[in-house]
């Protein structure tokens, strides 16, 4: 409830709740809303959460996310839930889920892998673990922690 406080519900749009405090920004920057596109935006962070201690909450108005957007917020959030808000109601909620393997999104930490090359090869990550999340990379099974992945965006 106490969340409540902090930002007025919203009309449209989407509201992305249990996001592990302190990551909201690194959402924004993942889902590629920089703030210029001109809908109101809204950032909650550190708030208390029962589930998490505490938490951040990003609202996006006049904009429901797209599935594929959704999947990738599951890197910075594991826990994070994403409700698709119409008339002041939750008229979806769903759960972030990587799939088992991510390409083109994060890079591998390690030089030497061909995906930091020149060649034209596309990072690629097996998932072994979503919560926190660990991956693994394809060509040189180096793995990247939750951490780093954040540190990427
Ligand atoms: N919310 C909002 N505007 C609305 C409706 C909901 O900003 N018109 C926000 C709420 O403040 C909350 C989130 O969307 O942060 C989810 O709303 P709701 O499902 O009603 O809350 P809970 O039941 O607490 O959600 P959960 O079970 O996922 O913790
Ligand atoms: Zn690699």
């Amino acid at each position: 409830m106490s969340e409540t406080l902090h930002v007025q519900k919203i009309r449209e749009g989407t509201v992305i709740d249990h996001i592990n405090a302190g990551c909201a920004l690194s959402v924004l920057r993942i889902l590629g809303i920089t703030g210029r596109e001109g809908n109101v935006v809204s950032i909650i962070m550190n708030v208390p959460s029962q589930r998490l201690g505490t938490k951040d909450i990003v609202k996006v108005e006049g904009r429901e996310l797209e599935h594929d957007e959704v999947d990738k917020i599951a890197l910075i959030a594991p826990k994070a839930t994403i409700n698709i808000i119409r008339n002041y109601l939750v008229v979806e909620k769903q759960k972030t889920k990587l799939p088992r393997l991510i390409r083109g999104i994060t890079r591998c930490g390690s030089v030497a892998c061909i995906s930091n090359s020149d060649e034209p090869v596309e990072a690629m990550f097996f998932v072994e673990s979503e919560d926190p999340v660990r991956l693994r990379c394809y060509y040189c099974n180096r793995f990247m922690e939750q951490e780093n992945v954040l540190g990427q965006f």
